[in-house]
């Protein structure tokens, strides 16, 4: 594999997913912290707020908003580029949706199957195949510690981290000899708008103590420029993820529905 330096070169560039708010939004401070021009994404008009909140920086931001749960957005988002080089790819958007599954709406649960799963592998593939082709790049996806754990009352959302995080050790080792380098960064629960968009506010997991978002991007953007495997954010869930490697899936299972269980929250 070609040695990436840990810095990124000046006048490097990088597409940030998800970059609206929580961990994304830091993502993409971190890249502007280190000089990096962005392409920052996001559903909403909010994006535009985090694209003047980061062009003060004196980098270039440019912000799209699209959907990335559909393959036209994630075309625009691609054709933004104008063909100027992609160097990191920050892959990042996600969603959460609680409660058992037959009782979530079903399109709200395809909606994170094709933002988490569809989307993002997309993506990838369409800027990968570029980095691949000039021998360098760096790709950080945002997976999580529930892809250890069947995600009872989580069951959707823990199964599309689940894949990301296996898609994204065998993406590494299948581009290990192309120059371009990926990382899963695997949070735990995060202090962000995930659990209210999730619907998850009455639950254990929900009203729990969080990690810092901008303590979380800074570990996963730095095991990026390090062009490490996987970095999961925090002690807590290391030790976490090291228990569900040893324990049987049924009583994860149990385990997941203790703190993910709508009011569960209740003492
Ligand atoms: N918070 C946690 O506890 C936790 C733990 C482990 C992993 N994660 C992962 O971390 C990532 C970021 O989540 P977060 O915690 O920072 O939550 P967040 O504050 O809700 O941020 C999610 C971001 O993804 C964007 N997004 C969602 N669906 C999209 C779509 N269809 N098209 C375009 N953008 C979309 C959102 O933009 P809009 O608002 O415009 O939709 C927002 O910018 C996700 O992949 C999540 O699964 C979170």
């Amino acid at each position: 594999m070609t040695r990436q330096d840990k810095d990124l070169p000046a006048g490097s560039f990088a597409i940030v997913t998800g970059a609206s708010s929580g961990i994304g939004l830091e993502l993409a401070r971190c890249c502007a912290a280190k000089g990096c021009d962005l392409l920052i994404a996001a559903d909403e008009p909010e994006i535009e707020a985090a694209a003047i909140e980061l062009r003060k920086t004196g980098v270039d931001v440019r912000a799209i908003q699209v959907d990335l749960s559909t393959l036209e957005g994630v075309d625009r988002l691609v054709a933004a580029c104008a063909g100027r080089p992609v160097d990191c790819l920050l892959a990042n958007a996600g969603r959460g949706l609680g409660h058992g599954f037959l009782d979530e709406n079903f399109t709200q649960a395809k909606l994170v199957l094709d933002t988490n799963v569809t989307g993002t592998i997309y993506l990838i593939h369409q800027v990968a195949s570029h980095m691949r082709a000039r021998g360098q790049g760096r790709i950080l996806i945002t997976g999580s510690i529930a892809g250890f754990m069947p995600g009872s009352y989580q069951a959707v959302y823990n199964g599309t981290k689940a894949f990301l995080d296996s898609f994204s050790m065998a993406l590494r080792n299948e581009l290990k000899d192309s120059g371009v380098t990926v990382s899963c960064l695997m949070p735990g629960p995060t202090d962000t708008e995930f659990f209210e968009r999730a619907d998850m506010l009455d639950t254990k997991v929900g009203q729990g103590k969080k990690a810092d978002p901008a303590e979380v991007a800074r570990i996963g953007f730095e095991a990026m420029l390090d062009g490490e495997g996987d970095v999961v954010a925090g002690w807590k869930n290391k030790l976490q993820v090291a228990m569900a490697k040893v324990t049987p899936a049924s009583l994860l299972a149990e385990q997941h529905r203790k703190m993910a269980e709508p009011g569960s929250a209740k003492p």
